[in-house]
């Protein structure tokens, strides 16, 4: 019986050990080298391969949209951040400086194939909105709307998307209160924008 307890012992301490040494599902530095917001020479936003980013969120149908779905025809609103700058509101529960969103609005598909019930997200994206931390930029954030072309327009202020985000956004004009994984590091860090403090004590008054 001692030398099964042993064993035991042995194999359980070298599991320990092997999960010290594991890989670690961290991205590497090269990963997170430059990530953020490339340019083209005219200033328009060159298309992120976000895709490969941290998925935040899919909001389904939410009726703030700059995109009104017809009526039995849902959207999804996919939102990635890039890689380096959720590593870093992981630590401060704030943004740093380069850091890009992208929104991607999704037709939703009907039953198709197996699924008999419920909604699954098409092949056709409807709209790419892009939303980027860079000091360089007039008030430190901007819109993009991604073109056919596959660059991004600057949206300039004034304009609605500005004044929704800045009125409403958890965290440094962003929807951190959307995107789940988020919104209690922002709330430990003490991050909320005095906007979103006043939205979260008088709810009525927030729309
Ligand atoms: C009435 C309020 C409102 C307006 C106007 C609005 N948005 Fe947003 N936006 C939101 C909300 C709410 C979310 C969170 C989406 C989710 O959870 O799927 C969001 C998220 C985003 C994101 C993801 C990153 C982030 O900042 O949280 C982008 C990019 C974005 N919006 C772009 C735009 C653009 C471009 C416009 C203008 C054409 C716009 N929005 C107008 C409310 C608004």
């Amino acid at each position: 019986m001692r030398k099964v307890g042993l064993f035991v012992v042995v194999a359980v301490s070298c599991l320990v050990a092997l999960g010290a040494v594991a890989p670690q599902m961290q991205p590497s530095a090269e990963d997170l080298k430059q990530d953020g917001p490339a340019y083209t020479s005219s200033g328009d936003l060159k298309m992120p391969d976000y895709r490969r980013w941290i998925f935040l969120t899919s909001g389904i149908d939410m009726n703030y949209q700059p995109i009104k779905s017809p009526p039995g025809h849902s959207i999804f609103q996919n939102v990635f951040v890039n890689p380096r700058s959720y590593e870093e509101f992981l630590k401060t529960g704030t943004w740093p400086d380069k850091t890009e969103f992208m929104l991607e609005i999704r037709a939703a598909d009907l039953p198709i194939s197996i699924n008999k019930n419920g909604q699954t997200q098409a092949k056709k994206v409807i709209a790419q909105e892009v939303h980027v931390k860079d000091a360089r930029l007039e008030g430190g954030w901007a819109f993009f709307n991604m073109e056919p072309s596959g660059t991004g327009k600057l949206i300039s202020r004034p304009a609605d998307c500005y004044q929704c985000h800045e009125a409403h956004a958890a965290v440094d004009t962003t929807f951190v209160q959307f995107y789940p994984t988020l919104i209690d590091i922002a709330r430990s860090k003490g991050t909320f924008s005095p906007a979103y403090l006043n939205d979260e004590k008088n709810p009525a008054g927030s729309r």
